[in-house]
């Protein structure tokens, strides 16, 4: 009669077994015709479950890191926020909108399959401020390696996209070409987009235009932030 493996596990601890098929002299073999092949077999593949877990909790703050998120964001807490898809944050200097939109992404990395840390960094959220993009975009006008379209398509593709402090840019017809492209992706693939910005959606009108603002204002929920600067800290 086979063990069941849950039963075998309250009897042994997974080093302890491991311990007894892998000791001198006790015979592998006979260890593993006695717990059962197959029980063996799940073990194995427990075993194998529980190492990549591991690897997601040790390689968690490097796949955030490498999502972009700046240092000084990395190791806040995280407070789920359930179900919210696209949003456009606005509010006052230092009212929280880039911190919050960091909570989402690591709320969003945290529920990620654990087989996602064992290829890092493939279709992952991207944080990003919109001068820093556009930037980027730029420097690809003049680079042999990096096409403007294949750098797009990572923020087309990712299934969940940040883009911090719009309204900060220079508006040229080239950033507002590059944005408009980006967001209109965004929308009509339906992918998850967190703007933040310190404009209303009636300023970023008058900034960028009507094209770009209808946009986001259909595939993002507004969400005011109140209050003071938190950078300025009561004494
Ligand atoms: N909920 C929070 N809990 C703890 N600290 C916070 C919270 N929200 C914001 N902060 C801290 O307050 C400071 C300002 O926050 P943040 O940079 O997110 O503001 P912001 O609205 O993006 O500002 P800006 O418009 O200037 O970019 C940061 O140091 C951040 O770590
Ligand atoms: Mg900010």
């Amino acid at each position: 009669m086979q063990t069941s493996i849950p039963k075998l596990l309250t009897i042994l601890s997974i080093p302890e077994l491991r311990k007894r098929m892998e000791a001198p002299g006790r015979g592998r073999t006979k260890e593993i015709y006695q717990t059962g092949w197959e029980d063996w077999q799940e073990l194995q593949a427990r075993e194998y479950w529980i190492n990549i877990k591991q690897s997601k909790k040790n390689n968690f703050d490097d796949y955030i890191k490498a999502c972009g998120v700046p240092k000084v964001f990395r190791y806040g807490g995280i407070q789920p926020i359930n179900e919210i898809r696209s949003l456009f944050m606005t509010g006052g200097f230092g009212t929280g909108k880039t911190y919050k939109s960091v909570e989402i992404l690591k709320g969003f990395v945290k529920k990620l399959h654990c087989g996602h840390f064992l290829r890092p960094y493939k279709n992952t959220p991207i944080f990003i401020t919109v001068p820093e993009l556009l930037l980027k975009i730029r420097s690809c006008f003049n680079s042999q390696d990096v096409s403007e379209e294949s750098m797009l398509k990572d923020y087309f593709n990712t299934p969940l996209l940040i883009l911090d402090d719009l309204g900060a840019e220079k508006t040229t017809d080239w950033a507002l070409q590059s944005l408009y492209i980006i967001v209109n992706k965004r929308l009509s693939e339906e992918k998850q987009t967190i703007i933040t910005s310190n404009l209303s959606l009636d300023e970023l009108k008058e900034k960028l235009g009507d094209r770009i603002a209808s946009r986001i204002a259909g595939m993002c929920k507004v969400m005011q932030l109140k209050g003071k600067d938190r950078r300025f800290k009561s004494i």
